[in-house]
Protein backbone atom coordinates (compact mmCIF):
# COMPACT_ATOMS: atom_id res chain seq x y z
CA UNK A 1 0.00 0.00 0.00
CA UNK A 2 1.20 3.20 -0.91
CA UNK A 3 0.56 6.59 1.38
CA UNK A 4 -0.52 9.98 -0.30
CA UNK A 5 2.59 11.27 -1.89
CA UNK A 6 2.69 14.50 0.38
CA UNK A 7 2.68 12.31 3.85
CA UNK A 8 6.10 10.63 2.34
CA UNK A 9 8.77 13.04 1.72
CA UNK A 10 12.05 12.09 0.49
CA UNK A 11 14.61 11.33 4.15
CA UNK A 12 16.74 14.21 3.76
CA UNK A 13 13.68 16.45 4.51
CA UNK A 14 13.50 18.64 7.30
CA UNK A 15 13.19 16.78 10.83
CA UNK A 16 11.82 17.49 13.93
CA UNK A 17 11.89 15.49 16.84
CA UNK A 18 10.69 15.27 20.06
CA UNK A 19 12.63 14.42 23.38
CA UNK A 20 10.55 13.51 26.37
CA UNK A 21 11.94 14.02 29.15
CA UNK A 22 9.23 15.42 31.67
CA UNK A 23 9.78 12.56 34.41
CA UNK A 24 12.03 13.25 37.67
CA UNK A 25 13.28 10.18 37.46
CA UNK A 26 12.82 8.90 41.26
CA UNK A 27 14.92 6.39 41.03
CA UNK A 28 17.43 8.52 40.98
CA UNK A 29 17.27 10.25 44.42
CA UNK A 30 17.88 13.44 42.72
CA UNK A 31 17.35 16.92 42.79
CA UNK A 32 18.18 17.19 39.47
CA UNK A 33 15.47 15.39 36.49
CA UNK A 34 17.33 12.71 35.41
CA UNK A 35 17.67 13.50 31.97
CA UNK A 36 20.29 16.53 33.41
CA UNK A 37 22.58 13.74 34.93
CA UNK A 38 26.20 13.80 33.14
CA UNK A 39 27.97 11.19 31.10
CA UNK A 40 31.34 12.22 30.27
CA UNK A 41 30.41 15.52 31.22
CA UNK A 42 27.43 16.32 29.25
CA UNK A 43 23.96 16.07 30.52
CA UNK A 44 22.38 12.75 29.13
CA UNK A 45 19.50 14.81 27.11
CA UNK A 46 22.04 16.81 25.39
CA UNK A 47 23.76 13.16 24.20
CA UNK A 48 20.59 12.65 22.70
CA UNK A 49 20.12 16.09 20.98
CA UNK A 50 23.88 15.86 19.49
CA UNK A 51 22.54 12.16 17.75
CA UNK A 52 19.76 14.32 16.31
CA UNK A 53 21.59 17.47 15.21
CA UNK A 54 23.50 14.95 13.63
CA UNK A 55 21.26 13.99 10.86
CA UNK A 56 21.95 16.49 8.86
CA UNK A 57 25.43 15.92 8.03
CA UNK A 58 24.51 12.32 7.61
CA UNK A 59 21.54 12.71 6.43
CA UNK A 60 21.48 15.73 4.70
CA UNK A 61 18.43 16.96 6.43
CA UNK A 62 18.39 20.75 6.01
CA UNK A 63 16.65 21.34 9.41
CA UNK A 64 16.00 19.37 12.27
CA UNK A 65 14.03 21.31 15.07
CA UNK A 66 14.16 19.88 18.28
CA UNK A 67 11.53 20.25 20.87
CA UNK A 68 11.96 18.87 24.58
CA UNK A 69 9.07 17.94 26.83
CA UNK A 70 9.94 19.28 30.39
CA UNK A 71 8.34 18.55 33.90
CA UNK A 72 7.27 21.52 36.28
CA UNK A 73 10.27 23.40 37.89
CA UNK A 74 12.64 21.79 35.15
CA UNK A 75 14.69 25.19 35.02
CA UNK A 76 17.98 23.80 34.88
CA UNK A 77 16.84 21.55 31.62
CA UNK A 78 15.32 24.32 30.17
CA UNK A 79 18.90 25.98 29.98
CA UNK A 80 20.64 22.94 29.04
CA UNK A 81 18.72 22.59 26.00
CA UNK A 82 18.89 26.12 25.02
CA UNK A 83 18.40 27.18 21.60
CA UNK A 84 15.56 24.39 21.18
CA UNK A 85 12.09 24.82 22.31
CA UNK A 86 10.77 23.34 25.37
CA UNK A 87 6.73 22.25 26.38
CA UNK A 88 5.48 21.72 29.86
CA UNK A 89 3.90 18.76 30.70
CA UNK A 90 2.29 19.54 33.70
CA UNK A 91 0.18 16.49 35.07
CA UNK A 92 2.22 13.06 33.48
CA UNK A 93 -0.52 11.10 32.05
CA UNK A 94 1.01 9.18 29.87
CA UNK A 95 3.85 8.82 26.95
CA UNK A 96 0.89 9.87 24.45
CA UNK A 97 0.11 13.09 26.77
CA UNK A 98 3.79 14.09 26.54
CA UNK A 99 4.17 13.53 23.04
CA UNK A 100 1.09 15.71 22.30
CA UNK A 101 2.36 18.79 24.23
CA UNK A 102 4.42 19.37 21.75
CA UNK A 103 1.33 19.78 18.85
CA UNK A 104 1.19 23.44 19.35
CA UNK A 105 5.44 23.81 19.11
CA UNK A 106 5.47 22.21 15.71
CA UNK A 107 2.50 23.60 14.05
CA UNK A 108 2.57 23.39 10.59
CA UNK A 109 5.73 21.27 10.49
CA UNK A 110 5.25 19.40 7.95
CA UNK A 111 8.65 16.69 7.47
CA UNK A 112 9.27 13.74 9.34
CA UNK A 113 8.93 13.55 12.90
CA UNK A 114 11.28 11.61 15.31
CA UNK A 115 10.21 10.60 18.73
CA UNK A 116 13.29 9.81 21.47
CA UNK A 117 13.66 9.46 25.08
CA UNK A 118 15.71 11.79 26.85
CA UNK A 119 16.97 8.65 29.07
CA UNK A 120 18.61 7.29 26.10
CA UNK A 121 22.04 8.45 26.15
CA UNK A 122 23.88 6.25 23.30
CA UNK A 123 21.39 6.33 20.52
CA UNK A 124 23.04 7.20 17.50
CA UNK A 125 22.84 9.31 14.19
CA UNK A 126 23.18 6.46 11.87
CA UNK A 127 20.43 4.45 13.66
CA UNK A 128 18.07 6.92 13.81
CA UNK A 129 19.01 7.54 9.62
CA UNK A 130 18.49 3.65 8.93
CA UNK A 131 15.03 4.38 10.75
CA UNK A 132 14.26 7.15 8.37
CA UNK A 133 14.98 5.45 5.48
CA UNK A 134 13.36 2.14 6.19
CA UNK A 135 10.02 4.40 7.20
CA UNK A 136 10.19 6.19 3.66
CA UNK A 137 11.57 2.84 1.56
CA UNK A 138 9.08 0.63 2.88
CA UNK A 139 6.18 3.26 2.45
CA UNK A 140 5.20 3.10 6.18
CA UNK A 141 3.29 5.61 8.44
CA UNK A 142 5.86 4.83 10.80
CA UNK A 143 8.95 2.68 12.05
CA UNK A 144 9.64 1.22 15.43
CA UNK A 145 12.64 0.75 16.63
CA UNK A 146 12.91 -2.52 18.51
CA UNK A 147 16.06 -4.15 20.52
CA UNK A 148 16.22 -7.70 22.13
CA UNK A 149 17.73 -6.86 25.79
CA UNK A 150 18.75 -10.14 28.16
CA UNK A 151 15.87 -9.55 30.48
CA UNK A 152 12.98 -8.20 28.50
CA UNK A 153 10.83 -7.25 31.93
CA UNK A 154 9.34 -4.20 32.30
CA UNK A 155 9.36 -3.48 28.01
CA UNK A 156 6.31 -3.27 25.54
CA UNK A 157 6.80 -6.12 23.41
CA UNK A 158 6.69 -5.68 19.89
CA UNK A 159 4.35 -8.08 17.75
CA UNK A 160 5.52 -8.64 14.27
CA UNK A 161 4.91 -10.84 11.07
CA UNK A 162 7.18 -12.17 8.51
CA UNK A 163 6.74 -9.12 6.16
CA UNK A 164 8.15 -7.08 8.41
CA UNK A 165 4.97 -5.17 9.90
CA UNK A 166 4.54 -4.15 13.34
CA UNK A 167 1.06 -5.47 14.22
CA UNK A 168 1.30 -3.81 17.57
CA UNK A 169 2.71 -3.27 20.97
CA UNK A 170 1.68 -4.37 24.41
CA UNK A 171 2.82 -2.92 27.62
CA UNK A 172 4.92 -5.95 29.77
CA UNK A 173 1.94 -5.15 32.63
CA UNK A 174 -1.21 -5.50 29.36
CA UNK A 175 0.76 -8.72 27.99
CA UNK A 176 -0.41 -12.33 28.26
CA UNK A 177 1.90 -15.17 29.29
CA UNK A 178 2.25 -15.69 25.06
CA UNK A 179 3.11 -12.05 24.51
CA UNK A 180 6.12 -11.71 27.62
CA UNK A 181 7.53 -14.48 25.50
CA UNK A 182 8.35 -12.14 22.58
CA UNK A 183 11.99 -10.54 23.16
CA UNK A 184 11.76 -8.33 20.68
CA UNK A 185 11.18 -5.45 22.89
CA UNK A 186 10.30 -1.44 21.98
CA UNK A 187 13.02 0.74 22.99
CA UNK A 188 10.31 4.32 23.05
CA UNK A 189 12.55 5.53 19.52
CA UNK A 190 9.93 6.02 16.87
CA UNK A 191 9.93 7.41 13.17
CA UNK A 192 6.86 9.02 11.87
CA UNK A 193 5.88 10.15 8.39
CA UNK A 194 5.11 13.56 7.78
CA UNK A 195 1.38 15.17 9.02
CA UNK A 196 0.47 11.22 10.68
CA UNK A 197 1.66 11.62 14.56
CA UNK A 198 -0.66 13.92 16.22
CA UNK A 199 -3.86 12.81 14.20
CA UNK A 200 -2.82 9.64 15.75
CA UNK A 201 -2.20 10.42 19.12
CA UNK A 202 -6.03 12.31 19.31
CA UNK A 203 -7.53 8.81 19.37
CA UNK A 204 -5.17 7.02 21.92
CA UNK A 205 -7.36 6.38 25.07
CA UNK A 206 -6.36 5.56 28.72
CA UNK A 207 -8.04 2.26 29.16
CA UNK A 208 -5.01 0.22 30.58
CA UNK A 209 -3.85 -1.08 33.56
CA UNK A 210 -1.52 2.18 34.27
CA UNK A 211 -4.73 3.97 33.88
CA UNK A 212 -1.99 5.89 31.08
CA UNK A 213 -1.88 7.32 27.63
CA UNK A 214 0.26 5.12 25.86
CA UNK A 215 2.17 6.23 22.88
CA UNK A 216 2.23 2.37 21.79
CA UNK A 217 -1.31 2.45 20.89
CA UNK A 218 -0.90 4.49 18.16
CA UNK A 219 0.42 1.46 16.22
CA UNK A 220 -2.52 -0.08 16.14
CA UNK A 221 -4.45 2.74 15.53
CA UNK A 222 -2.56 3.38 12.49
CA UNK A 223 -3.02 -0.26 11.27
CA UNK A 224 -7.17 0.16 11.82
CA UNK A 225 -7.04 3.29 9.54
CA UNK A 226 -4.59 0.58 7.10
CA UNK A 227 -1.31 2.67 7.70
CA UNK A 228 1.81 0.42 6.96
CA UNK A 229 3.78 0.04 9.98
CA UNK A 230 7.24 -1.41 10.73
CA UNK A 231 10.08 -2.02 12.95
CA UNK A 232 14.25 -1.40 12.84
CA UNK A 233 16.36 -2.97 15.21
CA UNK A 234 19.73 -1.42 17.28
CA UNK A 235 21.73 -3.76 19.91
CA UNK A 236 20.22 -3.36 22.99
CA UNK A 237 23.58 -1.18 24.27
CA UNK A 238 22.68 1.21 21.61
CA UNK A 239 19.19 2.05 23.56
CA UNK A 240 19.25 1.21 26.69
CA UNK A 241 17.67 3.82 29.59
CA UNK A 242 19.39 4.76 32.25
CA UNK A 243 17.01 4.93 35.56
CA UNK A 244 19.11 4.64 38.47
CA UNK A 245 22.94 5.84 39.95
CA UNK A 246 23.83 2.40 39.17
CA UNK A 247 22.81 2.16 35.73
CA UNK A 248 24.41 5.50 35.20
CA UNK A 249 27.68 4.63 36.29
CA UNK A 250 27.38 1.37 33.97
CA UNK A 251 26.33 4.03 31.23
CA UNK A 252 29.55 6.05 32.19
CA UNK A 253 31.58 2.99 31.76
CA UNK A 254 30.34 2.18 28.19
CA UNK A 255 31.32 5.10 27.47
CA UNK A 256 34.25 6.02 28.47
CA UNK A 257 35.43 2.57 27.22
CA UNK A 258 34.58 3.72 23.62
CA UNK A 259 36.39 7.05 24.10
CA UNK A 260 39.36 5.54 25.01
CA UNK A 261 38.97 2.78 21.95
CA UNK A 262 38.21 5.85 19.65
CA UNK A 263 41.54 7.85 20.71
CA UNK A 264 43.51 5.08 20.10
CA UNK A 265 42.16 4.25 16.90
CA UNK A 266 42.62 8.42 16.21
CA UNK A 267 46.79 7.94 16.71
CA UNK A 268 46.58 8.10 20.50
CA UNK A 269 49.23 6.16 22.79
CA UNK A 270 46.82 5.70 25.95
CA UNK A 271 49.16 3.43 28.36
CA UNK A 272 46.65 2.25 31.05
CA UNK A 273 43.17 2.93 28.76
CA UNK A 274 41.04 1.87 31.89
CA UNK A 275 42.75 4.80 34.04
CA UNK A 276 42.02 7.69 31.45
CA UNK A 277 39.17 9.47 31.84
CA UNK A 278 37.57 11.40 28.92
CA UNK A 279 34.83 14.16 28.36
CA UNK A 280 32.32 13.93 25.88
CA UNK A 281 34.17 16.94 23.90
CA UNK A 282 37.58 15.84 24.24
CA UNK A 283 39.58 16.34 21.25
CA UNK A 284 43.15 14.91 20.75
CA UNK A 285 45.68 15.40 18.09
CA UNK A 286 48.04 12.16 16.91
CA UNK A 287 51.16 10.79 18.45
CA UNK A 288 49.69 11.76 22.11
CA UNK A 289 50.74 9.50 24.73
CA UNK A 290 48.48 9.71 27.86
CA UNK A 291 49.96 8.17 31.17
CA UNK A 292 47.82 6.73 33.83
CA UNK A 293 45.55 8.45 35.51
CA UNK A 294 44.81 10.80 33.65
CA UNK A 295 40.96 12.79 34.12
CA UNK A 296 40.25 15.26 30.79
CA UNK A 297 36.77 17.45 32.20
CA UNK A 298 34.88 19.20 29.64
CA UNK A 299 36.81 21.95 26.65
CA UNK A 300 40.19 20.33 26.53
CA UNK A 301 42.04 20.37 22.92
CA UNK A 302 45.15 18.62 22.74
CA UNK A 303 47.23 18.92 19.67
CA UNK A 304 49.96 16.77 17.98
CA UNK A 305 52.90 15.04 19.77
CA UNK A 306 51.96 16.01 23.12
CA UNK A 307 52.76 14.15 26.24
CA UNK A 308 50.51 13.91 29.38
CA UNK A 309 52.05 12.22 32.20
CA UNK A 310 50.41 10.47 35.12
CA UNK A 311 47.75 11.83 37.23
CA UNK A 312 46.72 15.23 35.59
CA UNK A 313 43.70 16.92 36.02
CA UNK A 314 43.11 18.61 32.68
CA UNK A 315 39.90 20.99 32.41
CA UNK A 316 38.98 23.42 29.61
CA UNK A 317 42.57 23.66 28.33
CA UNK A 318 43.97 23.93 25.39
CA UNK A 319 47.40 22.38 24.86
CA UNK A 320 49.81 22.87 21.74
CA UNK A 321 51.70 20.48 19.74
CA UNK A 322 55.00 19.02 21.87
CA UNK A 323 54.36 20.74 24.89
CA UNK A 324 54.89 18.43 27.85
CA UNK A 325 52.24 18.52 30.76
CA UNK A 326 52.53 16.72 34.40
CA UNK A 327 52.85 14.46 36.35
CA UNK A 328 50.83 15.95 38.79
CA UNK A 329 49.62 18.72 36.97
CA UNK A 330 46.37 21.23 37.03
CA UNK A 331 45.01 22.72 34.11
CA UNK A 332 41.64 24.88 34.87
CA UNK A 333 39.52 26.96 32.55
CA UNK A 334 41.98 28.94 29.99
CA UNK A 335 45.03 27.44 30.47
CA UNK A 336 46.78 27.70 26.94
CA UNK A 337 50.14 26.17 26.92
CA UNK A 338 52.40 26.78 23.90
CA UNK A 339 53.88 24.73 21.77
CA UNK A 340 56.87 22.95 22.93
CA UNK A 341 55.99 24.52 26.37
CA UNK A 342 56.69 22.87 29.70
CA UNK A 343 54.29 22.43 32.65
CA UNK A 344 55.45 20.03 35.60
CA UNK A 345 54.22 18.28 38.81
CA UNK A 346 52.25 20.51 41.00
CA UNK A 347 51.62 23.17 38.55
CA UNK A 348 48.23 24.86 38.72
CA UNK A 349 47.27 27.00 35.44
CA UNK A 350 44.20 28.98 35.48
CA UNK A 351 43.15 31.52 32.82
CA UNK A 352 47.31 31.80 31.39
CA UNK A 353 48.60 31.59 27.66
CA UNK A 354 52.20 30.40 28.16
CA UNK A 355 53.58 31.00 24.62
CA UNK A 356 56.12 28.52 23.00
CA UNK A 357 58.53 26.83 25.12
CA UNK A 358 57.53 28.45 28.40
CA UNK A 359 58.63 26.17 31.19
CA UNK A 360 56.84 25.92 34.73
CA UNK A 361 58.28 23.05 36.12
CA UNK A 362 57.21 22.63 39.30
CA UNK A 363 55.03 23.60 42.55
CA UNK A 364 53.66 26.52 40.78
CA UNK A 365 49.97 28.62 40.67
CA UNK A 366 49.64 30.27 37.32
CA UNK A 367 46.41 32.20 37.28
CA UNK A 368 45.86 35.33 34.90
CA UNK A 369 47.85 36.31 33.23
CA UNK A 370 50.76 35.68 30.24
CA UNK A 371 54.51 34.00 30.16
CA UNK A 372 56.23 35.13 27.00
CA UNK A 373 58.25 32.53 24.53
CA UNK A 374 60.80 30.67 26.12
CA UNK A 375 60.25 32.66 30.15
CA UNK A 376 61.14 29.97 32.76
CA UNK A 377 58.95 30.32 35.76
CA UNK A 378 60.84 29.01 39.10
CA UNK A 379 59.77 26.02 41.47
CA UNK A 380 57.53 28.03 43.86
CA UNK A 381 56.42 30.78 42.09
CA UNK A 382 53.00 31.85 42.88
CA UNK A 383 50.83 34.69 40.71
CA UNK A 384 49.42 36.53 43.54
CA UNK A 385 45.85 37.70 41.03
CA UNK A 386 43.54 37.14 44.25
CA UNK A 387 43.16 40.27 47.14
CA UNK A 388 39.98 39.38 48.53
CA UNK A 389 37.43 41.41 46.30
CA UNK A 390 39.45 41.54 42.69
CA UNK A 391 41.39 39.61 40.34
CA UNK A 392 44.49 41.04 38.38
CA UNK A 393 46.83 39.66 35.98
CA UNK A 394 50.21 38.76 35.68
CA UNK A 395 52.27 39.46 32.22
CA UNK A 396 55.29 38.26 31.67
CA UNK A 397 57.44 38.99 29.20
CA UNK A 398 59.40 36.39 26.75
CA UNK A 399 62.76 35.38 27.56
CA UNK A 400 62.71 36.31 31.75
CA UNK A 401 63.58 34.19 34.68
CA UNK A 402 61.52 34.25 37.55
CA UNK A 403 63.24 32.84 40.44
CA UNK A 404 62.21 30.21 42.94
CA UNK A 405 59.97 30.87 45.67
CA UNK A 406 58.43 34.43 43.99
CA UNK A 407 55.70 35.69 44.77
CA UNK A 408 54.06 38.46 41.73
CA UNK A 409 51.40 40.33 43.64
CA UNK A 410 49.09 41.38 40.53
CA UNK A 411 49.16 43.27 38.73
CA UNK A 412 52.44 43.41 37.92
CA UNK A 413 54.51 42.64 34.97
CA UNK A 414 57.94 41.62 34.05
CA UNK A 415 59.76 42.84 31.20
CA UNK A 416 61.29 40.85 28.50
CA UNK A 417 64.83 38.73 29.19
CA UNK A 418 64.23 40.17 32.75
CA UNK A 419 65.64 38.03 35.86
CA UNK A 420 63.66 38.65 39.62
CA UNK A 421 66.05 36.70 42.20
CA UNK A 422 64.74 33.80 44.38
CA UNK A 423 62.11 34.67 47.32
CA UNK A 424 61.16 37.96 45.59
CA UNK A 425 57.83 39.74 46.19
CA UNK A 426 57.48 41.81 43.27
CA UNK A 427 54.90 44.41 43.86
CA UNK A 428 56.33 46.91 40.90
CA UNK A 429 56.76 46.38 37.51
CA UNK A 430 60.20 45.07 36.57
CA UNK A 431 61.96 46.77 33.27
CA UNK A 432 63.08 45.21 30.30
CA UNK A 433 66.09 42.96 31.04
CA UNK A 434 66.52 44.49 34.72
CA UNK A 435 67.54 42.30 37.41
CA UNK A 436 65.25 42.56 40.28
CA UNK A 437 65.84 41.18 43.81
CA UNK A 438 62.67 42.61 46.44
CA UNK A 439 63.41 40.57 49.86
CA UNK A 440 65.53 41.41 53.26
CA UNK A 441 68.67 41.31 53.08
CA UNK A 442 71.43 38.97 54.82
CA UNK A 443 73.76 39.18 57.45
CA UNK A 444 76.59 37.51 58.68
CA UNK A 445 77.31 37.33 62.44
CA UNK A 446 80.75 35.79 62.50
CA UNK A 447 81.23 33.13 64.88
CA UNK A 448 77.91 33.32 66.61
CA UNK A 449 76.38 30.05 65.71
CA UNK A 450 78.55 27.89 68.58
CA UNK A 451 77.40 30.51 70.88
CA UNK A 452 73.87 30.24 70.02
CA UNK A 453 73.65 26.12 70.51
CA UNK A 454 75.29 26.53 73.79
CA UNK A 455 72.44 28.83 74.96
CA UNK A 456 69.91 26.76 73.30
CA UNK A 457 71.51 23.53 75.73
CA UNK A 458 71.67 25.46 79.48
CA UNK A 459 68.26 26.46 78.31
CA UNK A 460 66.95 23.07 77.76
CA UNK A 461 68.73 21.65 80.66
CA UNK A 462 67.36 24.30 83.55
CA UNK A 463 63.87 23.60 82.46
CA UNK A 464 64.11 19.94 82.97
CA UNK A 465 65.53 20.33 86.14
CA UNK A 466 62.53 22.75 87.32
CA UNK A 467 60.32 20.29 86.08
C1 LIG B 1 7.96 3.06 27.64
C2 LIG B 1 7.14 2.35 26.58
C3 LIG B 1 7.60 0.89 26.48
C4 LIG B 1 9.08 0.84 26.18
C5 LIG B 1 9.88 1.66 27.19
C6 LIG B 1 11.31 1.80 26.72
C7 LIG B 1 4.92 3.39 26.62
C8 LIG B 1 3.53 3.25 27.05
N1 LIG B 1 5.74 2.40 26.95
O1 LIG B 1 7.66 2.42 28.87
O2 LIG B 1 6.89 0.22 25.47
O3 LIG B 1 9.53 -0.49 26.16
O4 LIG B 1 9.35 3.00 27.31
O5 LIG B 1 12.09 2.39 27.72
O6 LIG B 1 5.27 4.36 25.96
N2 LIG B 1 7.38 10.55 29.97
C9 LIG B 1 6.91 11.83 29.97
N3 LIG B 1 5.64 12.07 30.36
C10 LIG B 1 4.80 11.09 30.73
C11 LIG B 1 5.28 9.77 30.74
C12 LIG B 1 6.57 9.53 30.34
O7 LIG B 1 7.64 12.76 29.62
O8 LIG B 1 3.65 11.39 31.06
C13 LIG B 1 8.76 10.30 29.54
C14 LIG B 1 9.62 9.75 30.66
O9 LIG B 1 10.26 10.79 31.35
C15 LIG B 1 10.60 8.89 29.89
C16 LIG B 1 9.79 8.41 28.70
O10 LIG B 1 8.72 9.30 28.55
O11 LIG B 1 11.69 9.63 29.40
C17 LIG B 1 9.28 6.98 28.86
O12 LIG B 1 8.38 6.95 29.94
P1 LIG B 1 8.36 5.77 31.01
O13 LIG B 1 7.34 6.05 32.02
O14 LIG B 1 9.75 5.49 31.47
O15 LIG B 1 7.84 4.57 30.08
P2 LIG B 1 8.02 3.03 30.34
O16 LIG B 1 6.96 2.56 31.25
O17 LIG B 1 9.41 2.70 30.66
CA1 LIG C 1 11.31 3.82 31.31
Amino acid sequence: MSLHPSTNAPPNAAIAAIILAAGMGTRMKSALPKVMHPIAGRPMVNHVINAVMGLANIGGHKEAKIVVVIGPDMAVLEKAVTGHTTVQQTDRLGTAHAVEQAKAALGSFAGDILILNGDGPFITTETLQRMITHRHDSEAAMVVLGFRPDDATGYGRMKTDDAGNLLGIVEHKDADNAERAINLCNSGIYSVAPNTLFPLIEKVSNDNLKSEYYLTDIVEIARAQGLKTGFAEAPATEVLGINSRSELSGAERIFQDRARLAAMDGGVTLIDPTSVWFSADTVLGRDVVVHPNVVFGPGVVVEDSVDILAFSHLEGAHIRSGARIGPYARLRPGADIGENARIGNFVEVKNVMLEKGAKANHLSYLGDGSVGAGANIGAGTIFCNYDGFNKARTEIGPGAFIGSNTALVAPVSIGKDAIVGAGSVITKPVPDEALSVARGKQTDMQGRAPKLRAMAKALKEKLKKQS
